[in-house]
């Protein structure tokens, strides 16, 4: 189900509020439902992106929210969401799909946040995993450390407006993923993941 109308937003941000017991939500992300992954919206629920900024803006006029990002959005949808005022945007990108580059740089160029969703190439089958990408293992190696974390510093040592929210079920993954903190990539290693695509 698609909640897209300017609305359903509002709706949900006041669930949510009451849910979480918050006077406000310090950011929420707009889930455009365009293009896959994910439900396409059709219907009444094709709206018009200035629609739902606006409710947004409302809603963060209102001290609801503390901040808007995006999600799932392309160039010309954050370029037309500029003006009011964007603190984040998360859309599909790791070291193997780089096709959103020119949004991360557009994002940098603009002070905002990076965050990338399957930033290990998700769980989902069908999605290309990085840790299991020859080059990354052969880097992971001869770094000694694990394939993901390989994947996870590349992208913090891509760009400096990258904030990460890999996805685990597993306590040593945690530990591991929280560890990539104090791992630094060399050149050689740089140069490799740069190359990949
Ligand atoms: N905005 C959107 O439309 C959107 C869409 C998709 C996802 N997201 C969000 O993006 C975040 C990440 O997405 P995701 O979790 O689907 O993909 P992901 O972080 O790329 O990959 C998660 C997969 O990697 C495994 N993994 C995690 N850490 C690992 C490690 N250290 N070593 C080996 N395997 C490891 C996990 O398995 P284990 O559980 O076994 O560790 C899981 O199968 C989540 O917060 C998700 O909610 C947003």
């Amino acid at each position: 189900v698609t909640a897209q109308r300017p609305e359903q937003l509002r709706a949900q941000v006041e669930a949510n509020l009451t849910s979480l017991g918050l006077q406000q939500i310090p950011v929420v992300n707009l889930r455009r439902a365009d293009t896959a992954p994910g439900i396409i919206a059709t219907g009444d629920q094709s709206v018009d992106l200035d629609a739902q900024l606006a409710a947004l803006s409302d809603l963060r006029a209102e001290g609801k929210i503390g901040a808007i990002g995006l999600s799932n959005v392309s160039l010309s949808q954050l370029q037309q969401a500029l003006p009011a005022g964007i603190d984040c945007v998360q859309n599909m990108y790791n070291v193997l799909e780089r096709a959103d580059e020119p949004i991360l740089q557009l994002c940098l160029s603009n002070d905002i946040a990076w965050v990338p969703f399957f930033p290990l190439g998700s769980g989902f089958p069908g999605q290309p995993k990085v840790a299991d990408q020859p080059d990354v293992i052969v880097i992971a190696r001869r770094l000694d450390v694990t394939p993901a974390q390989v994947a996870l510093a590349w992208l913090l040592a891509h760009a400096p407006n990258i904030l990460l929210i890999p996805g685990t079920a597993n306590m040593l993954h945690l530990a591991e993923n929280v560890a990539i903190e104090s791992i630094r990539l060399d050149e050689e290693a740089m140069s490799t993941l740069e190359g990949l695509v």
